[in-house]
């Protein structure tokens, strides 16, 4: 029987998928896994069902020979080199499509609570300081008829422009390719240069992946580039943006807010984020509603057993790994 290691408890579906055909091993604590131990628990492990939290590089790769392959529960995968894992034969996988709504669910949470000032309005409440209805108290900016600049019109960008038509919002998008003209007919959805995009919306919303070419796309150029009353919603992952320079942008208020799920330096933040009331925090929970999760656990349980039975899984990311194999074996 092939032996896995799963390096947190995932929800159980996944794990029962698992146990039905591997020998498991979950990481019995209830946080990440620390390097050291990952290092240790990884050995003699056929697979490996990983988290976005986990650095899976070569060093780990060198100290597990037997690692035949790599399932991540998330859509991203910027937390595997993926050219080490193919180099050595080994898939990975994601998870995409099945956290697509889920995530654009709390973009637009996070939207409407930054523009809204929903969380510090809680605060406020709670602290004991409503002393009734004021003309000023807690004025906010509006979402409806504004303009939403959507960073990367993947699925999740995607499902954002979808929620946006409900509040009859003008959508601009920058990415490389062009959507189709159906979809962007049905979703309103205009095509524009980054530089036009920051300029213009009233909401600067990132769904791109962390790669070289996007590390840092928001940074104090940017910034300067984007309206004053503008708020900045990050739901993709924190190195996208320059979280220094996002702080110096509040400070000097070139933009009026932000609403952040991912952090540049996860879990750590930079400090005076913390003590700003214009910005809204999140502990990266895009993708955690009970469903989600679930089905997440699945796909990657799915996808790992997949691997494991040397087939091509259904969400592999380096899928010439199986051509390469092909290869190898024709020449034989
Ligand atoms: C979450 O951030 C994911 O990539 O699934």
């Amino acid at each position: 029987m092939d032996k896995v290691l799963v390096t947190r408890r995932i929800p159980e579906p996944g794990l029962e998928i698992l146990r039905a055909h591997c020998e498991v091993e979950v990481f019995p604590h209830d946080r990440n896994m620390t390097r050291e131990e990952l290092l240790e628990a990884v050995q003699g492990k056929d697979g490996l069902l990983s988290l976005l939290t986990d650095r899976i590089d070569t060093e780990l790769f060198d100290s597990a020979p037997t690692l035949r392959a790599v399932a991540n529960c998330a859509v991203g995968f910027n937390n595997i080199d993926l050219a080490a894992a193919t180099a050595r034969g080994i898939p990975v996988t994601n998870t995409p499509g099945v956290l697509t709504d889920t995530t654009a669910d709390l973009t637009w949470a996070l939207l409407m609570s930054v523009a809204r000032r929903i969380a510090e309005a809680d605060r406020f409440t709670r602290a004991g300081k409503f002393d009734g209805w004021g003309p000023l108290l807690m004025l906010g900016g509006d979402i409806y008829a504004k303009t939403l600049g959507i960073v990367g019109m993947g699925r999740i960008g995607q499902a954002v422009a979808k929620r946006a038509t409900g509040f009859d919002m003008r959508i601009l998008y920058s990415d490389d390719f062009e959507l189709d003209s159906s979809a962007a007919q049905s979703l309103h959805a205009m095509r524009t240069d980054f530089e036009t995009l920051l300029r213009q919306s009233d909401f600067v919303t990132l769904h791109v992946p962390l790669t070289d070419q996007t590390e840092h796309l928001i940074g104090e150029k940017e910034f300067h580039l984007m309206k004053s009353t503008a708020y900045l919603i990050n739901t993709s992952r924190g190195p996208v943006v320059d979280e220094k320079a996002l702080v110096k942008a509040l400070q000097e208020r070139r933009i009026a807010g932000a609403g952040l799920d991912v952090f540049e330096h996860e879990p750590h933040i930079e400090p005076e984020l913390l003590e700003m009331e214009n910005v809204v925090l999140l502990p990266h929970i895009g993708s955690a509603s009970f469903e989600t999760r679930a089905r997440m656990a699945i796909m990657a349980a799915e996808n790992l057993i997949a691997a494991l039975q040397g087939k091509v899984p259904p969400n592999c990311v380096n899928p010439e790994v199986f051509s390469k194999r092909q290869g190898m074996e024709q020449n034989r």
